[in-house]
This record gives structure tokens, C-alpha cells and sequence, in this order.
């Protein structure tokens, strides 16, 4: 029985990874006509209202998207990051103005085109309904309340040949960790020129280097780790930072994060934050 509901975190420090990450690969992908096929195996509700009771219960978006000041990341930002962070809030600026906070459904459906395909699964009866009445308007949206990990072997290679997919899981069950491990080397096997982003929160620094050493050890290559951390690691069983493993980025990514994440680290926690952009497995 799922419990995890994203209403509670939308929009925290790690949504702005994650959105950033998502939409400058989104905005990458979608500078040739060519269609691209977006593949988001844990979709969430997709639209979040950022005064709901449960946004304002947890204060995650107090402390993450709404604590940011674009006027000055932009002003203090190298070109790179001033791109980068400029394609991330032009996607959120519209959702933000009215109260919202886009999921990375409705992000994604911002950012793609007509030519474009968009696959969602959730599993929660009650985000999925959710993100149906959220997408139902949207012809080149499919969704499926069925379990996201296993649309891989069903997906893979699509018809577009060129795909983008976000896993994101809650990790609520200890064998999140090893079936999205799993799910991403059966990417790189299924469609070696996937641009994939895998999620993984830090709570317990041992289960993220596991990931990362399994993944090692695969065929894998362009391999990267992104993260932004708002605390050091601890024992204990908060969420002290957040990354993402990312196969394939576009080529201007890591100088755009690397350029971006010690400003949103500055902004959000200037004194014990911490960044990171590493390729664990370069190209060939
Ligand atoms: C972190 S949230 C997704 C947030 C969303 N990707 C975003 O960035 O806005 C994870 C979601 O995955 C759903 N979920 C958990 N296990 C799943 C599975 N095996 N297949 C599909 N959805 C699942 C949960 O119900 C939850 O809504």
C-alpha cells in the first residue's frame, strides 16, 4: 500500500533539482524537430497548489522553490547557469504566478511540442485520478495507473527514437533502490541513446553509493551524478540532499549545473549546503 503523497514536498530543494535538471534537458531535446517521446514512470499528481494544507503543513516549498530570488541567481549568474536557470523558471513562472507548482508531468507538457509524445504512469488511486483530470485536455498524453517500472521492456525503443525518461521514485520500499538500478541499465540496454534522469534522495549516504556501484559495473557509459544537498549526510532519517544519476545529458549540462548549483546552494542553504557534478563513466 502506497502512502507517499507528492502534495506534502512539491516545489522543496529537491523538486528544483530535479525540474532543473529536467527542463534544460527537455529544452535540449526539443532544439531538433525531430519528435521526442518523454517517459515519466512515477508521475505524481502533476499540478500542486503550494497553499494546500499540505504543502503548507510540511513548509517544503517555503524552504526550497519559494525561497529562491531568480532577479538575483540571474543577475550573479555566468552565462551557462543564466540560460540554465532562466529555461527552468520561464517552465515554472506561469504555475508559480497563480499559486501552483508544475509536477514534472505538467512541466515536461509545457516545455514539449505538438510532435511530441508524453507516457505517464502512477500507481496512488488518488494522484493518478489527480493527474488525469490535470493531463485529460492533452492529446499527446498517455496515462497508465500502472506500476511505471515495468513500462521499460514495454516502451523501449519507442517510435520517435529519441526519448527523455524521468524515474522518480518515492523509494517507500527498500527495493526501490535495486529496481530502479535495474530499470536503468535495461534503458541503456533497450536504447543505448535514452537521456534518462534517475531520482535518489540522500538519507542514507550507503543505499546511494550502492546504486552507483552496481551501475558501475554495468555496460553503462556517460554516466553522470548530480547533487545539491541542504545538510552533511547523517545517521539519521531526514532528507539531507538529493541527486540525480543521468545517462546521456546534453553536452552543455554539467557546465550549466556546474555554474547554477553553488548559487541555488547559496540561496538555500548558504552555510551548510553542499554541490555536485561528477562523471562517474565518461563517453567512450
Ligand atoms: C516523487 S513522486 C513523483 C513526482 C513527480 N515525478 C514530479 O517530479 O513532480 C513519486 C510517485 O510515484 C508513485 N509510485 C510509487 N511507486 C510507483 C510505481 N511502482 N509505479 C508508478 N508510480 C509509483 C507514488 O505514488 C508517487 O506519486
Amino acid at each position: 500500500m502506497l502512502s507517499y503523497r507528492h502534495a506534502f514536498h512539491a516545489g522543496n530543494f529537491a523538486d528544483v533539482l530535479k525540474h532543473l535538471v529536467l527542463a534544460n534537458t527537455l529544452q535540449y531535446a526539443t532544439r531538433k524537430a525531430a519528435p521526442v517521446f518523454y517517459l515519466d514512470t512515477h508521475a505524481g499528481a502533476g499540478l500542486y497548489r503550494l497553499n494546500a494544507e499540505a504543502a503548507q503543513k510540511t513548509g517544503e516549498a517555503a524552504a526550497g522553490i519559494r525561497k529562491l530570488d531568480f532577479g538575483t541567481l540571474l543577475a550573479a549568474a555566468p552565462e551557462a547557469a543564466r540560460l540554465a536557470l532562466q529555461t527552468y523558471q520561464d517552465a515554472i513562472n506561469p504555475f508559480l504566478q497563480c499559486g501552483q507548482y508544475p509536477g514534472s508531468p505538467i512541466l515536461a507538457a509545457a516545455m514539449l511540442r505538438r510532435q511530441d509524445h508524453l507516457q505517464l504512469y502512477e500507481l496512488h488511486s488518488t494522484d493518478y485520478r489527480l493527474l488525469l483530470a490535470n493531463t485529460k485536455t492533452d492529446k499527446r498524453i498517455k496515462c497508465e495507473q500502472e506500476d511505471g517500472f515495468q513500462s521499460i521492456s514495454v516502451l523501449l525503443p519507442p517510435v520517435q527514437k529519441r526519448a527523455v525518461i524521468l524515474i522518480d521514485p518515492s523509494y517507500e520500499l527498500k527495493e526501490d533502490y535495486s529496481r530502479a538500478i535495474k530499470v536503468f541499465a535495461a534503458i541503456y540496454q533497450r536504447m543505448p541513446t535514452a537521456q534518462a534522469l534517475l531520482w535518489y534522495p540522500v538519507v542514507q549516504r550507503a543505499n546511494i553509493n550502492w546504486m552507483i556501484e552496481k551501475l558501475l559495473h554495468t555496460e553503462i557509459r556517460d554516466l553522470w551524478q548530480v547533487e545539491l544537498g541542504i545538510q552533511a549526510d547523517t545517521d539519521g532519517f531526514a532528507m539531507t540532499a538529493s541527486g540525480l544519476l543521468l545517462l546521456n545529458p546534453p553536452w552543455t549540462l554539467p557546465t550549466q549545473l556546474r555554474e547554477s548549483l553553488p548559487l541555488l546552494q547559496q540561496q538555500l542553504a548558504p552555510a551548510t549546503g553542499h554541490w555536485l557534478v561528477e562523471n562517474l563513466v565518461p563517453e567512450k
